[in-house]
């Protein structure tokens, strides 16, 4: 596997390899705090699964690089983005009726639909009772309109289900809600926890949802353009779903639209895919990715030198990066 993951980036730096075990700890605590053992168990198994933890390195390099250090309430900001982020994936699995995610089984595969709405409103529930309780009413704030505008993100996509005429800039609008809000509130909350000035909250805010872009078109692009094989998962499933994401939607010609049909069967998600490989839909999302990258450090406050103000530039281009190794 390629290296330079966004952990393996911030395990270089000591202060943060220390500091994500006790993010871990500090999900775990609060993914299996229910009185019923039934909730602690699915809620654990799905955050015990892991995923890359890019918001937690964000949100810490973020915090030491404005001046702060990793404090019990940074560790926990982490904590509360992380497991917000988990509980929103169980009910995007529920939506998409996925049986699968990092490797075990989903909530609605394993116990059932309904409770899958459950497990993921406990785990919202938790994350802004401990950011309230346990960082600050602005944390709990900014984390509480986060979930509304990932709610937004996310009904702007279904709103849009299978609609070829759907344009890039529509498809952005949804993404920036349902993934680069939280990036953006993250950075902030990283602000936040440094006890940083308001104008260094919002250049945060800026670079984390013009990276949120770039991870989630990355993410787009990967499902269209790597093989199960690198990617761990199937391929195609936006297509299957009717989801039509920027990267298909910016090389959307004539010929791309008579093979969007109403639920394809796997060749027909086959075709649609080797065209969009045999076109410039890699190159095109890439160069735009490149410049998202390019933003998002532009909007960097003024940081003094440190290891983690580095990895803050390094990480947009580092993820680009990673993220092509896995193209087909
Ligand atoms: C994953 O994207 C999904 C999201 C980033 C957001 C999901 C949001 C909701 C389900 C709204 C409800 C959320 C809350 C907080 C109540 P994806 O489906 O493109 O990626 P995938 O390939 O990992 O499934
Ligand atoms: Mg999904």
């Amino acid at each position: 596997m390629p290296t330079t993951t966004a952990p393996a980036i911030g395990l270089a730096i000591p202060a943060l390899a220390r500091a994500l075990p006790r993010v871990e700890d500090e999900i775990r605590r609060m993914a299996t705090s229910s009185s019923l053992p039934i909730v602690n168990e699915h809620s654990g198994r799905v955050t015990a699964a892991g995923g890359k933890r890019l918001r937690s390195v964000l949100i810490l390099a973020g915090t030491l690089a404005v001046g702060g250090s990793v404090t019990d309430k940074a560790v926990t900001a982490a904590a509360c983005v992380e497991l917000l982020h988990a509980g929103s994936l169980v009910h995007d699995d529920l939506m998409d009726d996925a049986a699968e995610r990092r490797g075990v089984p989903t909530v609605n595969a394993s116990w059932g639909p309904g409770p899958a709405v459950l497990v993921g409103d406990f785990m919202l529930a938790r994350a802004s009772q401990v950011a309230l309780t346990e960082i600050s009413p602005f944390a709990a704030e900014r984390l509480a309109a986060a979930v509304a505008d990932l709610v937004e993100g996310q009904v702007l996509e279904v709103l849009d289900l299978f609609n070829p005429d759907r344009t890039p800039e529509a498809a952005l609008r949804s993404i920036a809600l349902k993934t680069g809000a939280l990036f953006r509130t993250g950075c902030v909350l990283a602000a936040h926890c440094a006890d940083a000035d308001e104008a260094t909250g919002a250049r945060m805010a800026e670079y984390g949802a013009r990276f949120g872009l770039l991870f989630q078109i990355l993410d787009d692009l990967l499902d269209l353009a790597s093989t199960r094989l690198r990617l761990g998962k199937p391929v195609g499933n936006d297509v299957r779903q009717g989801v039509y994401t920027f990267p298909l939607l910016r090389a959307m010609d004539p010929g791309l639209r008579a093979l969007l049909v109403r639920e394809p069967g796997d060749d027909e998600v086959a075709e649609v895919l080797a065209r969009l490989r045999r076109g410039p839909m890699v190159e095109d999302t890439l160069a735009h990715c490149r410049e998202l990258a390019r933003q998002s450090v532009e909007a960097l406050p003024v940081l003094p030198a440190s290891e983690t103000a580095d990895i803050l530039r390094e990480l947009p281009m580092a993820y680009l990066n990673w993220a092509t190794t896995l193209i087909a």
